[in-house]
């Protein structure tokens, strides 16, 4: 298992990504749009791994709310496996909660998120690559 990914809910990407670029020194970024989770992200990469800036696309937003309650910050680390399939039913046999099932995340990628409850207060993020 690595960390894939950082995940930082933001109330203004563009600014955010501008602050970012500056203090790391990143020159490319890329941008997506997931609109079944309601949310644009900016992605840096960084040697082994990425931070995903994310700003809500709609009121209805996962993030919206998030930002509504806890303000900008940390929203979920990512950790990739080989075999999501199976980490989750090993997880879930210590009696890890999970927020849902394995779904489809962005290019290909399998995810499933992990309770807060069950890290200490941090969501965290499962995913596969495709091979
Ligand atoms: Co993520």
């Amino acid at each position: 298992m690595k960390i894939d990914h950082v995940a930082i809910a933001v109330n203004n990407l563009d600014q955010a990504v501008k602050q970012y670029q500056q203090a790391l020194g990143i020159k490319e970024v890329e941008f997506e749009t997931v609109e079944s989770e309601g949310v644009r992200v900016a992605i840096l990469h960084l040697k082994d791994s990425r931070i995903e800036l994310m700003e809500a696309t709609r009121d209805d937003s996962p993030i919206k709310k998030f930002l509504a309650t806890r303000g900008e910050g940390l929203h979920h680390i990512a950790l990739e496996t080989d075999a999501i399939e199976g980490e989750v039913t090993r997880m879930k046999e210590c009696g890890v909660r999970f927020l849902g099932d394995i779904r489809s995340g962005s290019r290909g990628t399998k995810v499933a998120f992990i309770h807060p409850k069950s890290l200490s207060g941090v969501l965290a993020e499962l995913c596969s690559h495709p091979k």
